[in-house]
């Protein structure tokens, strides 16, 4: 999978990429992550991305030339692009699911206090990671890149994401580690039985609980 990402603030991806899982992914050739700084394809004399919005109003928009001209450059006929905004599509386990299987994704950031509405045309889908405002899109696309590499084959083992949470709309369940008896807060007795049936019983019904507690939305209980 290629992923290239459209930014104001290409700095802001160093710790990103050079970090954890996501660095391996890299090395490994699991995944190939360009960033690109919008202002490299602004056409300006001053390299300018931004303008006053016509009719008046707050703060700089983003304008349509460098955008567009770098999904021009970027785009493949296998390509799909995703611009990041709080007006998008809510994220979620399921989407990442999709879009893993896609062979290259072309991220657009907005910034600021927008982006042209043009823009819009460029993209197959709009995400936004909640409901909640961030001063762009960078950190939104780092979030949605990193749940979706880590699904890639081979970046994580199977096993780590089958039992994630979300999977089958239910909350993961609870696990313990080394020691048994922490200062009296003590690992569930089946646990440390060494039945398999039991053990899987016990965490179906310990993820059901959790969720019923904590998300029934999810079940559509809510
Ligand atoms: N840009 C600003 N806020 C955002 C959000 N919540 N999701 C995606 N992109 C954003």
């Amino acid at each position: 999978m290629k992923i290239d990402i459209l930014t104001l603030f290409p700095n802001m991806y160093d710790n990103f990429l050079t970090e954890s899982i996501i660095k391996r992914a890299i090395l490994d050739k699991k995944v190939t992550i360009n960033i690109h700084n919008i202002r490299d394809y602004s056409k300006d004399p001053h390299k300018k991305v931004d303008d006053y919005p016509f009719g008046g109003g707050a703060g700089m928009v983003l304008m349509p030339q460098p955008i567009f001209d770098a999904v021009a450059d970027l785009r493949k006929d296998n390509s799909y692009v995703i611009l990041m905004t709080p007006q998008g599509n809510t994220y979620n386990q399921k989407k990442a699911y999709e879009l893993k299987n896609k062979k290259h994704l072309i991220i657009i950031c907005g910034h600021y206090e927008g982006f042209d509405e043009r823009i819009r045309t460029l993209a197959d889908l709009e995400l936004s990671i909640g409901d909640y405002i961030l001063t762009g899109g960078e950190l939104a696309s780092m979030v949605v890149t990193d749940s979706i590499v880590r699904l890639i084959d081979g970046v994580i083992e199977t096993d780590s994401h089958l039992n994630d949470s979300f999977n089958n709309n239910l909350l993961d369940y609870p696990t313990y580690t080394r020691p048994a008896d922490y200062n009296g807060l003590k690992v569930p007795d089946v646990l440390l039985s060494g039945h398999h049936e039991n053990i899987n019983k016990w965490r179906y019904e310990q993820s059901l609980k959790r969720t019923k507690e904590r998300r029934p939305d999810l079940l559509g209980e809510d």
